[in-house]
């Protein structure tokens, strides 16, 4: 079994070495290439076939993103309660292959298009993380009965730490069904997943930023990255946490961690870093 599943794991690259990237599934985890959510749009529906809702007695919470049939990933944050500690498993639930929160309540369902319920066995945050503080801000959530994949359902490739690739200026895609405004007053929870194109910062530009426009405490470590625009505007926000930032080429980079509201001048989001993260995946998928 455990061979089987390091067969699984591949890490490939094109000669030409622009595409290095990393699959924990079998199954081809590349998308299509196209190129709430503060300042997004409405997603189409295949458009992001490995993002999943994590919900707690029927309400949506917080992203993940689909690995394989066995495993996803979110944010370290997303699986603490109120008083800091761990959730147990059968706290919370996942929806996979959706689209519209009430339609997959009302049981509306289109012919090719249903939304399944997933349970959890295991949750497994990252051994540096702890629920108090921002740092590794990832965690990994073991299904009950494997995912079966299908066209609205698919895991995702990731990004690999080699050649010191940072994706600094690059566009990437983050997703989710948070909120539309920082402010509760003039948005709202996305009922349909939403999608923004953000920009990713230069680490060093983005601390400094933030302690212009943030705290003069504010620290952006390397395992983390920062997305988003000078003037504000687009961004994740609220109950996005835990869902994909993705690259035009299909990688997720980043997964959606914190930030100082949504969207305002010189604050983009902060994000977990996937590639640093890879052999801890590895490892604890493995076992
Ligand atoms: N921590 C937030 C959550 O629990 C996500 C924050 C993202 N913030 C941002 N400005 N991008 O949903």
């Amino acid at each position: 079994m455990g061979k089987f599943v390091i067969s699984c794991i591949f890490v490939w690259c094109l000669v030409a070495g622009i595409e290095c990237q990393k699959s924990f599934s079998s199954l081809s985890c590349q998308g299509p290439r196209n190129p709430k959510i503060v300042g997004g749009s409405q997603a189409g529906k295949n458009e992001l076939p490995y993002i999943v809702s994590l919900t707690r007695r029927g309400g949506h919470f917080c992203g993940a993103s689909i690995l394989n049939e066995r495993w996803l990933l979110t944010a370290g944050h997303c699986v603490c309660n109120g008083l800091n500690n761990l959730m147990k498993p059968a706290q919370i639930q996942g929806v996979i292959g959706l689209h519209s929160i009430s339609d997959y309540l009302n049981g509306i369902q289109s012919r090719n298009f249903q939304p399944s319920q997933i349970q959890f066995r295991t949750i497994v945050t990252h051994p540096g993380y702890d629920c108090s503080h921002v740092k590794n801000d990832i965690a990994l959530l073991e299904v009950t009965r494997p995912i079966t994949f299908n066209e609205q359902i698919k895991p995702t490739c990731l990004s690999v730490d080699i050649d010191g690739r940072n994706f600094e200026d690059d566009y990437a895609t983050v997703s989710g069904w948070g909120w539309t405004n920082e402010n509760q007053g003039n948005g709202d929870r996305a009922d349909i997943l939403q999608k923004a194109t953000v920009q990713i910062w230069n680490n060093d530009i983005c601390e400094r930023s933030y302690q212009t426009n943030g705290k003069r405490s504010n620290f952006i470590a390397e395992t983390q990255m920062c997305a988003g625009f000078v003037n504000g505007g687009i961004d994740s926000c609220w109950a996005d946490s835990g869902g994909p930032l993705v690259t035009k080429d299909n990688l997720l980079v980043g997964v959606v961690s914190t930030g100082i509201g949504c969207a305002r001048p010189g604050l983009p989001g902060i994000y977990t870093r996937v590639s640093k993260y890879i052999g801890w995946m590895e490892q604890v998928m493995s076992r």
